[in-house]
């Protein structure tokens, strides 16, 4: 079918991974096998309007953000179409305007890349539907907007479903591709269910590090093969303690990847460290909780300052009182963001 113009329209959240994904190669591909909780509160709304227009020589499309142009996101577009544009052959012959918003506040260091990616993808991927004579099946869509998120932000291939998504071949997970993340495949016990995950806004200063610059430090890098083999084995170590609900066994993984991010950094040349004083703090007083109380509250971070508490459904009520008393005393304005493990991206 031929469309002359339209619009379409997702909702797409952003995620946190367990082990985390660090260093790539050849067409955004991973170096090794990663997992992470897809989250709800944290999203990006993004519509597509398309019109017909009668030359096709180079894209057209102008980006706006809380209504407002915001010509410094065209560079990343322009590149992300061009990357895509064997897998969608229209995007020469339409002039795009993409109206995105963020749930989160665009300064608060919150990564929008995952959710803001997924969310464009998944409006392309709609529109080919749209303009598609036969009848493929949703499965078909929703590999094909990962396969397409991906190209555009590596962890954004993790945000079209839910609730936990695997990207990367692995050999433990059927179905695992490093081209677009998959649903986790086998059981994962009721401690798992509604995951918590409150953000703490530490820094919320542009990042120092892109993760573009991030991935290639992983290369010519000192442990890198050790970091892949590491995170592999680490994914492997999960799948029994998802199936068995250990959360002790669970938080180990979690805060160590976590910390192996960050040691990445902190060895490559250059070297950065993105803990502030502060992200060290609320480290230190997770511990020193977990020590006091029974709880099974942990950490893990992302390339930056900010800290996610995660905890399971059970203990929301007091790990609430808990941030609220005295780790967000360690936030930017005392702010923080609580959100919760959802099942991916709706359309609008
Ligand atoms: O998707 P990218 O290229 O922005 O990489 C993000 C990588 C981390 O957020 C640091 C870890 C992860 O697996 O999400």
């Amino acid at each position: 079918k031929n469309l002359d113009n339209g619009q379409v329209s997702w909702q797409s959240p952003s995620n946190i991974a367990l082990v985390k994904y660090w260093g790539k190669y050849g067409e955004q591909l991973p170096k090794n096998a990663s997992i992470s909780f897809t989250l709800s509160n944290c999203n990006t709304k993004t519509s597509l309007r398309f019109k017909k227009k009668s030359t096709s020589e180079s894209f057209t499309f102008q980006v706006f953000l809380d209504g407002k142009r915001e010509e410094s996101f065209e560079p990343k577009i322009q590149k992300f179409f061009e990357r895509i544009e064997a897998y969608i052959p229209f995007l020469k012959a339409y002039q795009f305007t993409i109206e995105t918003s963020n749930s989160f506040p665009h300064s608060s260091g919150i990564a929008s890349s995952a959710s803001g990616m997924s969310a464009l993808a998944l409006c392309l991927v709609s529109m080919e539907q749209q303009m598609s004579a036969s009848e493929n099946t949703k499965e078909y869509y929703s590999q094909k907007a990962s396969f397409l998120a991906r190209l555009g932000s590596g962890s954004a291939c993790r945000s079209i479903e839910g609730d936990l998504i695997v990207w990367g071949k692995h050999p433990d997970i059927e179905g695992s591709s490093n081209l677009f993340g998959v649903k986790y495949p086998y059981t994962v016990h009721a401690n798992f269910k509604n995951y918590q995950d409150t953000i703490l806004l530490v820094d919320k200063g542009e990042k120092q590090v892109s993760s573009t610059v991030g991935h290639d430090l992983m290369h010519n890098h000192p442990f890198a093969e050790q970091r892949f083999e590491q995170a592999n084995n680490n994914l492997s170590q999960l799948l029994p303690i998802l199936e068995s609900g250990d959360l002790s066994a669970f938080i180990k993984i979690v805060e160590s990847e976590a910390l192996s991010l960050h040691a990445m950094m902190m060895t490559s040349m250059p070297y950065f460290i993105l803990m502030k004083p502060n992200t060290l703090e609320i480290i230190n007083r997770i511990w020193e909780y977990r020590a006091k109380t029974k709880s099974n509250i942990c950490f893990t971070l992302d390339a930056g300052a900010n800290v996610h508490v995660l905890y399971p459904e059970t203990e929301k009520e007091t790990v609430a009182l808990f941030i609220e008393k005295e780790l967000s005393s360690f936030c930017k304005n005392g702010e923080f963001i609580s959100d919760v493990a959802g099942f991916g991206a709706i359309s609008i």
